[in-house]
């Protein structure tokens, strides 16, 4: 089958496309015949070398995250999905490969596409999708009538997370460039602040939760427009001890994750704010569920570009000028 592979690790470097065999089957898994595969700036960050502290990768790897396809044969342990099953899903970390012919997934990460949906826009959702989920609502519990500030609105995290706070009754603010104004208003954001015109911090006060994806600076003023009892989750930056025990990092590594977060959980302790870093992970029950508000028209999802396989290293770049209009995809059939 052919595969983008990551031989080495480098900074802009180009993905391998390669032949390889047919990826082994574990019993608890299902292989899925891979019609789209979502793009990442996690496959770029990893490409980089950015994360070989969080997820020690051995190389060569096939890299890619988010997968639509239709399953061509189960496990003896995967019992739900059966061959001809149209499915998606962000692929278990240590387990990816989505930008290859053929994945296996195991069959607790999966999910049924939604209905109505193409195999490009379901492989646009999952990872994004998932993040949104589990900031939102397993993190936050984010409740109606709250008010939440969700940063980068027109990104991938950022036009799934405005949809599903609308839906969960939020009052959403939210930061684009005045160009995807309109995109994030579409998108049900109460507030949209121009960040090329305008300081968030001048316009948001006693917000309930903010969800933090972009540098330093923008954490430590997100602390500022957050109420006494706000909720401040990161998805960018240094992962805290929280996170380092979660994933059972070894010693020297949790004491890295201590140091580098420790200004950050200073100071939102200091004013009463409940601070934690997320680093999302596949569940495909979670998937389901938005599976379900997919098909309840609840959330849309929001493609800047499809690129044929052949270009993923070129789409990949796109991804990384940090411009995207919602998702980037490439399609394999
Ligand atoms: N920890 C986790 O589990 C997790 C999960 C998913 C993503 N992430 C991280 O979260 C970050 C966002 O991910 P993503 O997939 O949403 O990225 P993305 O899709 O690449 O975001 C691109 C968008 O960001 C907007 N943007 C850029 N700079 C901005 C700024 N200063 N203020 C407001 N908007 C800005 C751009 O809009 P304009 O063109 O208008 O500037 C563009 O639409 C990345 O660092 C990613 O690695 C972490």
């Amino acid at each position: 089958m052919q595969a983008f592979v990551l031989e080495r690790y480098g900074k802009r470097g180009a993905l391998q496309a390669v032949d390889m065999p047919m990826p082994e089957l574990r019993d608890d898994e299902v292989l899925v015949e891979v019609h789209a595969a979502g793009l990442n700036l996690l496959d770029a960050k990893i490409r980089n070398g950015e994360f070989k502290l969080i997820l020690p990768y051995r190389l060569p790897i096939v890299l890619g995250h988010d997968v639509a396809g239709v399953v061509v044969k189960a496990g003896p342990r995967a019992r739900q999905f059966k061959p001809g099953d149209e499915v998606y899903a962000r692929l278990d970390d240590f387990r990816i490969g989505a930008l290859a012919e053929y994945a296996p997934v195991k069959e607790a990460s999966l999910a049924l596409k939604p209905k109505g949906l193409t195999m490009e826009e379901a492989a646009s959702i999952p990872l994004v999708g998932l993040t949104a989920w589990q900031a939102l609502v397993t993190k936050a519990d984010l409740r109606k009538g709250q008010k939440v500030f969700i940063q980068a609105g027109s990104g991938g995290v950022g036009t799934l997370a405005i949809q599903l706070a609308k839906h969960l009754g939020a009052f959403v603010a939210t930061t684009t460039s005045t160009t995807n104004v309109s995109l994030v208003k579409g998108l049900g954001a109460d507030v949209v602040i121009d960040y090329k015109t305008q300081d968030f911090e001048d316009v948001l006060r006693e917000y309930d939760v903010v969800l933090n994806s972009q540098d330093g600076k923008t954490l430590d003023k997100s602390l500022r427009v957050l109420r006494h009892g706000g909720q401040l989750i990161s998805i960018s930056g240094s992962p805290d001890p929280a996170f380092g025990q979660e994933i059972a990092a070894p010693a020297f590594v949790k004491l890295v994750m201590r140091l580098l977060s420790s200004r950050v959980r200073r100071k939102a302790h200091s004013r009463g704010i409940a601070y934690a870093f997320l680093f999302m992970k596949a569940n495909g029950s979670q998937l389901h569920e938005i599976t379900r508000l997919i098909e309840a028209g609840a959330i849309r999802p929001v493609i800047d570009r499809v690129c044929p396989f052949e270009s993923t290293n070129e789409a990949l770049a796109y991804l990384e000028t940090g411009r995207a209009k919602g998702k980037v995809v490439v399609k394999l059939k």
